[in-house]
């Protein structure tokens, strides 16, 4: 035994330590349970007491050889390896950089317009896309043989029940909810079975409007929507009221505004006439007070809805209706400094 453990200090002597991976394998033949060290300890019980004095002593001398080459070895290599990482990282790289995403187009849009009417004091509302004929259609006085209930122009689910085709529905919720006065917009998409094209989709964007109180009047529809047109496009743009139809308003009206991409000289967009239409309007129908359960003696009320999308176009002359959805970054990113 002695002579093993005169070999195995001469061994150690001549071991070079000279990376992490020596060190790792220095430590399992040596310190590890299954290591020679261990070994050495066990077959040192074997040896005769008269013998133990002098081989504990040798045996003393090899475990100190033994630990103090491996912490040194330590020590260097983990000293070494901070030094390592700190001279591998090139301080002078351009950092990466981060992408900020951007709003939707018809977000910043609908952002606008609700941050103009909240001025204007009206508080904000929304309902279900999923909408039964009664708040779609029936409530607001849609006779039961229109039209607009066609299957060519609305998605039903069964008889009863049909993706909104208008945000009008959010209307008849409120009115049903809450007593007079009302004063609210209603944001959120529709649904629409037409043919996709430039100017049409299966799904949009509308902002309704209501204001209900005593002595509501068609002058005060005309000034709020002047009010908002002037903060959304600037003061010189032009208004005018044209007489339109709705079944849920009388009288009723769709507005005008001077073209924004040819400031009214006549171009393709407003079809050469100077004038592009952004919204429908009028006063409530009586009707449709009663059946939300508003007295119409009392009352009196107007209401408007325009898209996002058509406002969206003619504000930053976008001539393409699919653009919006197709998330084409190089679309998109046009918007991200607003
Ligand atoms: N709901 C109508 C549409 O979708 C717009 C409108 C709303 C008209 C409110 C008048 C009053 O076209």
């Amino acid at each position: 035994m002695k002579q093993k453990l005169e070999e195995l200090q001469q061994k150690l002597h001549e071991y070079k330590i000279n990376s992490s991976e020596d060190l790792e394998n220095f430590r399992l033949k040596y310190l590890s349970r299954k290591g020679l060290m261990n070994d050495l300890f066990e077959e040192f019980k074997q040896v005769p007491n008269e013998m133990k004095r002098d081989l504990g002593k040798l045996m003393n001398v090899v475990k100190i050889s033994v630990q103090e080459k491996f912490d040194e070895a330590t020590e260097k290599f983990k000293s070494n390896k901070t030094e390592n990482t700190n001279s591998n990282i090139d301080y002078t790289l351009p950092a990466e950089t981060t992408e900020l995403g951007s709003r939707h187009p018809l977000n910043i849009t609908e952002n606008q317009i609700v941050a103009i009417f909240t001025k204007l004091g009206f508080t904000i509302a929304e309902g279900p896309e999923i909408e039964n004929d009664w708040h779609n259609f029936s409530a607001l006085n849609f006779p039961p043989n229109h039209p607009a209930r066609d299957m060519q122009d609305t998605f039903f689910i069964d008889e009863e029940i049909a993706l909104r085709t208008h945000t009008s529905s959010v209307q008849v919720r409120l009115m049903q909810q809450k007593n007079p006065p009302l004063r609210a917009i209603m944001p959120g998409r529709v649904y629409r079975n037409e043919a996709i094209s430039a100017r049409a989709n299966c799904f949009f964007h509308q902002i309704e409007g209501i204001y209900i109180d005593e002595k509501v009047s068609f002058a005060d529809l005309k000034q709020t929507l002047y009010a908002f047109v002037k903060d959304m496009f600037g003061e010189e743009v032009a208004v005018r009221f044209r007489p339109s139809y709705f079944p849920f308003t009388e009288p009723s009206a769709e507005m005008d505004i001077s073209c924004q991409i040819c400031k009214g000289k006549g171009c393709n967009i407003c079809k050469h006439s100077g004038w592009v239409e952004i919204l429908g309007c009028g006063m409530i129908d009586p009707n449709v007070l009663e059946n939300c359960g508003i007295d119409p003696e009392k009352y009196t009320g107007f209401a408007f809805g325009m898209g996002i999308e058509r406002i969206t176009m003619l504000k930053y002359d976008v001539k393409d209706l699919r653009t919006f959805f197709i998330n084409d970054t190089r679309f998109l990113k046009q918007f991200s400094n607003l």
